[in-house]
């Protein structure tokens, strides 16, 4: 990387102009649980029954992961000042970035909700890899609500798809086309540490 751009993203750093390492945690934290458990759900179509049920397991515990670190995430951020975006983005990115990360936002509750309402639906308690478990949500045991909850699931599922290759596109074309200072602001390789 040339030295000046370097010395550049260090400022960044020390400006208070990147996200807190508690976001970025976060953000790459609840990322990685989300890719897997689409990953997870690809897998598991495959599968026979007992194998199936297994990984499925998992997805639940790893859903109900992500609904806990969000709630976390979204306190965290109501509670701290997110970093401004790069002078140079247009309006229209701006508006752009704010409509995707408030969908996001929204998307990484209300996706680990509608499978915990799903799976409610059978009365049985979420165990979180066993170490603990979260009790069925009082949904009653109707069939056709636990159906409900499904199709919400994978609609939402769908949108969260469509919406992390956009988000991931706009990453890399700030990055690599515009150059700008957007994705150093999350990913902290790219701050040069002291
Ligand atoms: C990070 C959060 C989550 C993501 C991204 C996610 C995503 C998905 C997707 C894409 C599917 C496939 C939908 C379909 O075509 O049927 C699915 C299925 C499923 N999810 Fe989740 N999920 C998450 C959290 C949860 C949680 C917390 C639970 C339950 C506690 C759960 C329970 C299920 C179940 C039972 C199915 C299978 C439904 C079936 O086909 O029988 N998910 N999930
Ligand atoms: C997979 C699930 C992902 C979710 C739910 C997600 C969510 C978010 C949210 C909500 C923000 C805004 C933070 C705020 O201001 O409050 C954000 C920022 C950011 N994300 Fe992600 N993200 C995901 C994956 C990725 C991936 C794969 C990349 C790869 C390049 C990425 C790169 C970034 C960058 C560079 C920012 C900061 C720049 C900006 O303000 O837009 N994210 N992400």
């Amino acid at each position: 990387m040339h030295a000046a751009k370097f010395h550049h993203l260090r400022m960044l750093g020390n400006q208070g102009l990147t996200y807190s390492r508690v976001a970025i945690a976060l953000h790459w934290l609840i990322a990685l649980l989300i890719i897997l458990n689409f990953i997870a759900v690809w897998v598991a179509e495959d599968l026979p029954r007992p194998e199936r049920i297994e990984l499925m397991a998992n997805h639940k515990a790893i859903g109900i992961t992500v609904l806990i670190l969000s709630i976390l995430r979204i306190l965290w951020r109501v509670t701290h000042r997110a970093p401004p975006f790069d002078r140079s983005l247009a309006i229209w990115e701006v508006a752009l970035a704010r409509i995707v990360h408030a969908l996001f936002y929204f998307l990484i509750i209300a996706i680990p909700l509608t499978g915990w309402g799903m799976v409610s639906t059978g009365g049985d308690a979420v165990s979180v890899f066993g170490l603990f478990s979260v009790p069925a949500l009082p949904v009653g045991s109707d069939k056709a609500t636990g159906g409900i909850f499904h199709e919400i699931h994978e609609v939402f599922g769908t949108i969260m798809l469509v919406l992390i290759g956009l988000h991931l596109l706009g990453a890399l074309k700030h990055q690599f086309v515009d150059h700008d200072a957007t994705m150093a602001r999350m990913v902290p390789f790219l701050r040069a540490r002291r």
